[in-house]
């Protein structure tokens, strides 16, 4: 059994009494609590502080990406112009390999042009500069020819292209360049990370919580990505670790953007898939725009 001391005190006549020691000094506790409170108050305010701090150094590093790339972009294209205007012979003739070379120069600018590009876009957007200038188009309008131009992208592949597009289609309210870009991003991966069977797009109605979308959605029956992978097809600069993402072209920006771009939009970008079966990514626009992208535009 417990027992609990108590101290004893002998009074003048001799006797002995004894009187319960306090559990808990209750002062020193309070004080205690006191001090902790105040401690936890001054580390909140100073966590507040780096978060501050750290926000505005990244849009500070988002502005200076920005700068940079718009800065590329002009000598950029002057070294593209010149190299296609020497190419069209209009200056002089060139020889076979003065017009190879100078193909070289041309194919190299341009895909650094795609890639400061792809660049500014990213960091504009985390910069909240991007300007989008949406307007009412339709869903014809947004894809005109985009699937003419994924069929170059799967020459020589065996590969079936279709697509399935509900008759008679709301119109969008869009920014028709941005989403244009997004469809032309996905239908690009699908024809990358596909190596036979078929690339199909569907555009069509539907309702989620009440509210009214068009969703677009591109099936391929490629390469597929594992679960544990999913998180990095939209972080910038990720690239899945596969041989044929290895053997693939590019940067890993395409679909960062792109979940930015349909975000702005008010819609949602997700991918379903299965390693070797092949993938599914789809985005949605909202039928009514959100009021963030009305005020863009007023
Ligand atoms: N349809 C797909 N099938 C399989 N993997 C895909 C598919 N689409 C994207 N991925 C994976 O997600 C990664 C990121 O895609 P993203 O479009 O951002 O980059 P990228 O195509 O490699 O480069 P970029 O688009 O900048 O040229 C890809 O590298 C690839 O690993
Ligand atoms: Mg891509």
């Amino acid at each position: 059994m417990m027992t609990q001391s108590t101290p004893n005190s002998r009074s003048n006549d001799g006797s002995v009494s004894a009187r319960p020691a306090p559990l808990i000094d209750l002062a020193a506790a309070r004080q205690r609590i006191t001090s902790l409170e105040e401690e936890l108050a001054q580390t909140k305010h100073e966590l507040a502080e780096a978060r501050r701090q750290l926000r505005e150094a990244d849009k500070l590093k988002s502005e200076f990406i920005a700068t940079v790339s718009h800065e590329l972009r002009t000598p950029l294209n002057s070294i593209i112009g010149f190299a296609k205007l020497l190419l069209k012979q209009k200056i002089g003739p060139l020889n076979s390999i003065q017009q190879t070379d100078i193909s070289v120069i041309y194919d190299s600018a341009q895909h650094l042009l795609s890639l400061v590009n792809d660049i500014l876009d990213l960091s504009k957007i985390e910069a909240g500069k991007i300007r989008l200038d949406p307007t009412w188009v339709s869903v014809e309008e947004i894809i005109v020819g985009v699937m003419a131009s994924t069929i170059i992208l799967i020459e020589g592949k065996p590969i079936e292209l279709r697509d399935e597009i509900e008759p008679h289609l709301p119109k969008l309210f869009v920014d028709r360049g941005r989403i244009r870009q997004v469809v032309i991003n996905i239908l690009s991966n699908a024809a990358k990370f596909t190596d036979a069977g078929s690339i199909t797009m569907r555009i069509g109605k539907i309702s989620k919580n009440e509210q009214e979308f068009i969703c677009f959605s591109v099936k391929d029956t490629g390469i597929g990505i594992a679960p544990e992978d999913m998180d990095k097809v939209f972080e910038a600069f990720r690239q899945i670790d596969s041989s044929v993402a290895r053997r693939a072209e590019g940067t890993g920006l395409g679909m960062p953007i792109s979940y930015r771009l349909i975000s702005l939009h008010g819609g949602e970008l997700w991918v379903e898939s299965q390693v070797g079966r092949g993938s599914t990514f789809s985005f949605t626009i909202p039928l009514q725009p959100p009021a963030s992208l009305l005020q863009r535009n007023s």
